[in-house]
């Protein structure tokens, strides 16, 4: 996203489970997306200002400042854990040495998402990201915070709430699906909320379901195919598809046959059952997750009613036949003293982050010290 003065731009990173030892090539990649997008607007000469868009866990102490806690996503290059990545970044576009940007701000998505919808209204106090990951940051008082001085006003906090169950409080709703899932991807033991909530398990979820009911003889006439054993195929647009209540059963057999899944009328019916009894728990548990946080919000400010906005982006979120409505409903189900309004944000982490880039910019140059 980009203004005369101001710019973020969102690379997305689609190559997966890069190797170990490969941060520069990484970092290069991203820094070649920005030239390629200079050179588009024309403005490769300009000094600018960037906000980074990064959408993974950080630590953070400053506004300029993210060290890596680990990968999620699937994504894998070892030597940055622990590393900051705006340095990163900034050495990479050093190599580069074609252009003058400074990184003023790095962002998690979550928190552009929630800047976006905020910037126009006051009552959006929460971003939720649910799509290939799963996030929500939201607005703390400052007096809750522990880890930082001051009790005066609020702070936003990145929940990283896909990490929640990583200590095992989940595992009474943990399936053996789930831990089949778990312990196949880059990262097993972590990220287990996520992993449970988000398009990129969700269809492992599936192939994990299929292939159990396939060895009991109830699908596919028993014969699980090299097809079915391949991972990654059930990608979240095919069960956006074939969950359709659009599309006839039919249809639903075309797009298994797309896949290379030789399926019966029947084992299409039980397909788009199991494909629904998954993405209807990931909805549910994200209400879930949902309706703590505001009622959290509520408690916070000692409200008997609490209305408030949550800016919104993703894919499940936003192509999915129903999860949103589902969630919609979990946190109406859950948090019936909260008045909750979801907002659809379009690229919201980009623009939120060129806002908090902006303002950052400004409050520099007008000589005011903490921006941090
Ligand atoms: C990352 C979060 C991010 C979320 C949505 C998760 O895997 O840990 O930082 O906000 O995905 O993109």
């Amino acid at each position: 996203m980009a203004t005369s003065r101001h710019m973020a731009l969102r690379c997305h990173l689609t190559s997966q489970k890069e190797e170990g030892g490969v941060k520069e090539k990484l970092f290069d990649h991203i820094v070649q997306c920005i030239a390629e997008f200079l050179d588009y607007m024309g403005i490769k000469g300009a000094p600018l200002p960037l906000g980074f868009t990064f959408s993974f866990p950080c630590k953070q102490d400053r506004i300029d400042k993210g060290t890596l806690v680990g990968w999620t996503k699937g994504f894998k290059a070892t030597d940055c854990e622990g590393e900051d990545v705006v340095d990163k970044l900034r050495e990479a576009i050093k190599r580069r040495n074609e252009f003058d940007l400074d990184i003023v701000a790095i962002v998690n998505d979550t928190v552009g998402t929630m800047m976006t919808c905020a910037y126009e209204n006051p009552d959006c106090e929460i971003g939720l990201i649910a799509g290939t990951g799963s996030n929500v940051c939201y607005m703390e008082e400052m007096k809750n915070i522990e880890i930082v001085d001051g009790n005066e006003g609020q702070m936003c906090i990145n929940t990283e709430w896909g990490g929640f169950g990583d200590n095992g409080c989940l595992d009474d709703f943990r399936t053996k699906y789930d831990i089949d899932v778990d312990g196949k991807s880059l990262n097993p033991g972590k990220q287990r909320y996520e992993k449970m909530t988000s398009g990129m398990y969700l269809g492992e979820i599936v192939r994990q379901i299929l292939i159990d009911l396939t060895k009991r003889g109830l699908l596919f006439r028993g014969h699980i195919s090299e097809r079915l054993r391949t991972k990654g195929i059930f990608e979240t647009k095919f069960l956006s598809q074939i969950e359709s209540d659009r599309l006839a059963l039919l249809q639903v057999r075309k797009i298994l046959q797309q896949l290379g899944l030789d399926s019966t009328c029947d084992d299409s019916i039980i397909v788009k059952e199991v494909c629904g009894a998954v993405s209807q728990r990931a909805a549910k548990l994200c209400g879930a997750g949902m309706a703590a946080v505001v009622d959290k919000i509520r408690e916070n400010r000692g409200l008997d009613q609490l209305k408030i906005t949550v800016s919104v982006d993703g894919t499940l979120y936003k192509l999915h036949p129903h999860f949103s409505r589902i969630l919609r409903e979990t946190v109406n189900t859950l948090s019936p003293e909260c008045d909750v309004t979801f907002m659809l944000s379009e690229d919201g982490s980009g623009k939120g982050a060129a806002l908090i880039t902006a303002v950052a910019k400004r409050l520099h140059s007008h000589g005011e010290e903490d921006v941090n």
